[in-house]
C-alpha cells in the first residue's frame, strides 16, 4: 500500500498516518518529523529548515525532495509506505511521480483529511508532540496517560514552536496557496479520497480503513 496524507496543518495527518502505518505494517514517513529531528540534532539541514519552519513558511523544495526520494529507496519501503506532509507543492508532487516511475511503482491513494480552518487553531494550541518518536497528543481530545510524558517512548512532550496562534494562521494561509492545489492534482489522477476530519480520531481511522480495504 503506497499512500499520501493530504490536509491542512492540524488536520490530523500525523495522528492518522501513525495508526494506518501500524495497521498495514508500512513505514510512516513525515517530512516535518525528519526536519524536527534534524533541528534537535543541530544538523546543517536542521538549521536551514528551522529558519522557514519557525515563520510558518515551507522549506524550499530542493531541501526536501532528495530526502524523500532517498528514504523511499530504503528496504522497508519496498512493500509500501505512508507519506505525511509530503508532497506539499506541485513541484514536489511532480518529483515524487518521477521517483516512483524510476522505482516502477505508483501511489494507490492520496487521502485528504478535510477540516475547516475554524477547527484548526483550537486543535493546535492543545497539541503536544514527542520530540523523540514524533507521537502527537492533544490535552483534551487525545491526552497521554501521564501529563507531558509520551505513552510510547516516555519522551518529554512539548508545545511545538510553530503552534503559536499567529504562526498557525500563517501556515493555514500557505496551505491554501501552495498545498491545496494538490487536491486537484490527485483528483485528476483518480487517486484522491476525502474523509471528514471533524469526526473523532477512531472513526476517521475506520473510514480510511474502509476505503483502503484489507
Ligand atoms: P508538519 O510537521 O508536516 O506540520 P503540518 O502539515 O503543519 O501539520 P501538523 O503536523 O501541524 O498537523 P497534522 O495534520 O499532522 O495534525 P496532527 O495529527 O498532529 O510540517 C511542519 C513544517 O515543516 C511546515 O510548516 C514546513 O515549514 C516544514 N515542512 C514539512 N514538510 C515539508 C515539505 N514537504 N515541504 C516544505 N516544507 C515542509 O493533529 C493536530 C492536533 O489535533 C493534535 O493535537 C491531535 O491530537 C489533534 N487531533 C487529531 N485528530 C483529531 C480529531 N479527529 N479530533 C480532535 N483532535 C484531533
Ligand atoms: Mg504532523
Ligand atoms: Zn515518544
Amino acid at each position: 500500500m503506497r499512500l499520501i496524507m493530504l490536509g491542512a496543518p492540524g488536520a490530523g495527518k500525523g495522528t492518522q498516518a501513525k495508526k494506518i502505518a501500524a495497521i498495514y505494517n508500512i513505514p510512516h514517513i513525515s517530512t516535518g518529523d525528519i526536519f524536527r529531528a534534524n533541528i534537535k540534532d543541530k544538523t546543517d539541514l536542521g538549521l536551514k529548515a528551522k529558519e522557514y519552519m519557525d515563520k510558518g513558511l515551507l522549506v524550499p523544495d530542493e531541501l526536501v525532495v532528495d530526502i524523500v526520494a532517498d528514504r523511499l529507496k530504503q528496504e522497508d519501503c519496498k512493500d509500501g509506505f505512508i507519506l505525511d506532509g509530503f508532497p506539499r507543492t506541485i513541484p514536489q508532487a511532480e518529483s515524487l511521480d518521477k521517483a516512483l516511475i524510476s522505482m516502477d511503482t505508483k501511489i494507490n491513494y492520496a487521502i485528504n483529511i478535510d477540516v475547516p480552518d475554524e477547527n484548526i487553531v483550537r486543535r493546535m494550541s492543545g497539541r503536544r508532540a514527542c520530540l523523540k518518536c514524533g507521537a502527537t497528543y492533544h490535552i483534551n481530545y487525545n491526552p497521554p496517560q501521564v501529563k507531558d510524558i509520551c505513552d510510547s517512548c516516555t519522551g518529554e512532550l512539548i508545545l511545538r514552536d510553530d503552534d503559536k496562534e499567529e504562526t498557525v494562521l500563517k501556515r493555514l494561509d500557505i496551505y491554501h496557496k501552495q498545498t491545496s492545489p494538490l487536491i486537484n492534482y490527485y483528483e485528476e489522477k483518480n487517486t484522491l479520497v476525502t474523509v471528514d476530519g471533524t469526526k473523532n480520531i477512531d472513526d476517521i481511522t475506520k473510514s480510511i480503513v474502509e476505503i483502503l480495504g484489507a
